[in-house]
């Protein structure tokens, strides 16, 4: 099988771009996806089609259709026919389209795939509003498997023709890019996946509250891939805009949940990725629609920052559960005050200054719970553990919030976790104390938190998502559990020791 690297692609981009000025391409939207960053879209596809049928409307040079007949020629059950559709307006850049559109094909033809290229020398947002008319005259063209784009960005002037054609159609839309978006789904066969880059500016503003609607109704939305750093998205280009990819498959009931994941720049191969329920990316009760992203300006660089953090919870040897003890299933079995018979019930309530203060006379909850055969799988062995709390309000300093169950400030056999906690144990059982010191500083770490609110927009603290961040390697958390004494220190001495650490390592 021959195989061209994608990155070939990128000489074609480079050439355009030194031959043509760049206010006259930032004038007409022309700013060129990047190799790596084509071959990152096309790999969001998924895969098993017999016969594929891409467009790709504003195709530029044809990097992203390109990438994508790449990805699917490399692929083991490869297709046995490719079609490719694009559209382009300016005609400066067809040559170098018509090359990589020849390219295409003899790699199709090497690998015994049947190839069809189409290249359509017209506006697209016009010729798409034309074929996706349901009119007694229409002839409906067929639809498609794939559509991959970076389309132009620009405000829709009002007065024009296309402006028109698009609300005469229904499409309210105020910026270019939303139209290629919307007839691009338009476009698609039922089940058909689309691979979008645009401006974030959609998910929310009301601008975009129809094309959003339209889109989330439309469209299973499966994943959503943010840039950290803005300007690094389309390098030597750089552009201002925020850029995200997302792709989305047409007709999908609505998902249980979308994987979001951020990159630094380019560098696709460190990239952090989280499943997050999709009622927390849109809101099941906001008629908006905003399609919440979790990551503010301010939170720019946390999962760059976390590099540094090589190792995970598996590799550590340690696992963590939520609370065993759901109060009011065991109520007969809990004592306000300790008494003979009973062992420790730990809630958040007894969190103090990064360790457990038990008992709590004044509080609420109780301090007990019986230990009896009905209790004992309800309780684990004495040990140090780390808690976390599940819940935050939305008022507490930091989303994670650890504290050390340090078994001789308690001195029981048996200890009860309720079920708003979840605890960091090895198989099992407690840790080994300075490991458990080390755990409870990282996770109080400002780190961890901008880490936590960059990836969920929700004040929920799931073990899933406890089990899935990096984590300090065994020897660094051995170092960060020198400075546990009495209690944790502070914020400020938690975020330099971390601070140093990161620091550490890159040296
Ligand atoms: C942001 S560039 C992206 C090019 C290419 N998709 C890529 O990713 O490298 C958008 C392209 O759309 C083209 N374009 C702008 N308006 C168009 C229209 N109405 N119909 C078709 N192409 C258009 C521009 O000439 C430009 O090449």
């Amino acid at each position: 099988m021959v195989i061209e690297p994608v990155h070939t692609l990128d000489h074609v981009r480079k050439s355009f771009n030194s031959a043509t000025n760049r206010t006259d391409r930032s004038q007409i939207g022309q700013f060129l996806t990047p190799a790596a960053i084509a071959h990152f879209m096309s790999s969001m596809f998924e895969t098993g089609l017999r016969h594929v049928r891409i467009l790709d409307p504003g195709a530029g040079a044809g990097m992203l259709f390109a990438a994508c007949v790449e990805t699917l020629v490399s692929q083991k059950d490869r297709p046995l026919s490719i079609e490719v559709v694009v559209y382009e307006t300016d005609s400066t850049i067809l040559p170098y389209l018509d090359e990589t559109m020849k390219r295409s094909q003899s790699l199709c033809v090497s690998n015994g795939i049947v190839f069809h290229g189409n290249i359509r020398q017209e506006d697209f947002v016009l010729a798409a509003i034309t074929e996706t008319k349901e009119s007694l005259f229409a002839v409906p063209g067929a639809r498609f498997t794939h559509v991959i784009l970076n389309p132009p960005y620009k405000k829709i002037n009002s007065q024009t023709v296309m402006s028109r054609m698009l609300y005469s159609s229904d499409i309210e839309v105020a910026n270019l890019y939303a139209a290629f978006v919307w007839l691009s789904m338009l476009l698609l066969e039922p089940e058909g996946q689309m691979v979008a880059i645009t401006p974030r500016s959609f998910c929310n503003g009301p601008y975009f509250k129809k094309f959003r609607t339209e889109f989330l109704r439309m469209m299973g939305l499966k994943r959503i891939h943010l840039f950290e750093s803005r300007k690094k998205a389309f390098g030597d280009d750089n552009v201002l805009q925020e850029n995200i990819i997302y792709h989305a498959v047409r007709g999908l009931q609505t998902p249980k949940s979308v994987t979001i994941s951020a990159s630094e720049g380019l560098d696709f191969d460190r990239t952090h990725t989280l499943s997050v329920p999709y009622d927390q990316i849109v809101h099941p009760a906001d008629r908006d629609m905003f399609i919440h992203l979790g990551i503010h300006d301010t939170d720019v660089g946390p999962a760059e920052r976390m590099r540094c953090l090589t190792s995970s919870i598996n590799e550590l040897g340690l696992g963590v559960s939520t609370g065993r003890v759901v109060d009011f299933r065991a109520r007969e079995h809990l004592r306000q005050s300790p008494e003979q018979e009973t062992v420790p019930l730990i809630y958040p309530c007894h969190f103090l200054n990064g360790f457990i203060n038990w008992p709590v006379q004044s509080g609420k909850k109780p301090n007990a719970i019986v230990s009896s055969s009905e209790t004992s799988n309800l309780l684990v062995e004495d040990g140090f553990y780390v808690l976390t709390k599940r819940f935050s309000s939305k008022e507490q300093q930091r989303r994670v919030m650890a504290a050390i169950y340090d078994p001789t400030r308690i001195g029981a056999p048996l200890v009860g976790f309720e079920n708003h906690l979840n605890y960091f144990h090895k198989q099992g059982k407690g840790l080994p104390a300075d490991l458990a010191k080390g755990l409870a500083v990282y996770l109080n770490s400002t780190i961890v938190d901008q880490y936590f609110r960059l990836f969920s927009g929700h004040t929920q603290v799931n073990a899933t998502d406890l089990r899935k961040m990096p984590y300090p390697t065994h020897e660094q958390l051995l170092r960060l559990s020198r400075y546990v004494k009495e209690t944790i220190p502070d914020q400020e001495t938690i975020d330099d020791i971390m601070e140093k650490e990161c620091l550490n390592c890159e040296q």
